[in-house]
């Protein structure tokens, strides 16, 4: 969800009012995600890289995940399933604080008993980091790695093949995100910052996943 800080500041605001925006306008793209019968989504809200930003902006963007999480009622009313992505939490250099922690996990139990869409939040994640922990994992149940196996190895590893990977604010670069999972997946980039991601991006997106799905 890149574009949160430029389009704060190209208007005179605060980058903290631009993340605010970005929250809101995720709960408005689940609400347009739901409507379009979309099984999964997964939205990078925070990245293992992300904790250097100055302290202020941190402490606001781990404040949203909580607001975000703590959706519950709307959540169930769409009959949304939440998951979350990251480090573990008993991970040494997991940086997740308890109040965000706790947030997580009622979301998780508050809704796991809806049937539609799952919604996954990307916290503290980090894709390598999330391949090297599976190797790891691997090493450890002295298997031999192939694809199958490390595929079992990742976070969530019933997480199905990514359909279409979405990079907002005309970045047109791969982050560290999905990269075993999106592998072979088609990109929809928009110049959009995340705040205006609109519901024509969303179709965009949707119709690229579908073009590259018939093949
Ligand atoms: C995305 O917006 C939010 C997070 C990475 C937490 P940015 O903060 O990256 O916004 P820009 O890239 O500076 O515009
Ligand atoms: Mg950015």
């Amino acid at each position: 969800m890149d574009g949160n800080g430029r389009w704060a500041q190209r208007r005179g605001l605060p980058r903290t009012e631009g993340h605010t925006a970005g929250e809101e306008n995720l709960a408005a793209i689940v609400r347009a995600s739901v409507a379009r019968g979309v099984d999964y989504l997964t939205v990078f809200g925070f990245s293992t890289e992300n904790w250097v930003r100055p302290r202020r902006e941190v402490r606001h963007i781990l404040g949203l995940h909580r607001k975000l999480f703590g959706r519950v009622s709307e959540l169930n009313d769409l009959n949304v399933r939440v998951q979350w992505i990251g480090r573990p939490f008993d991970d040494p250099a997991a940086r997740t604080p308890t109040y965000v922690q706790r947030a997580i996990q009622k979301a998780i139990s508050d809704t796991a008993q809806n049937t539609g869409m799952t919604l996954t939040v990307a916290f503290d994640y980090g894709s390598r980091t999330e391949i090297a922990h599976a190797a790891r994992r691997v090493v450890g149940q002295h298997k031999t790695p192939n694809v199958a196996v490390m595929s079992r190895a990742m976070y969530i590893p019933d997480m199905p093949h990514v359909d279409v990977l979405v990079r907002t604010s005309g970045e047109t670069r791969i982050s560290n995100f999905l990269l075993w999972q999106a592998a072979g997946s088609p990109s929809y980039f928009t110049n959009n910052p995340w705040p205006e991601f609109s519901e024509d991006d969303l179709d965009a997106a949707i119709a690229l996943a579908h073009k590259f799905r018939s093949r």
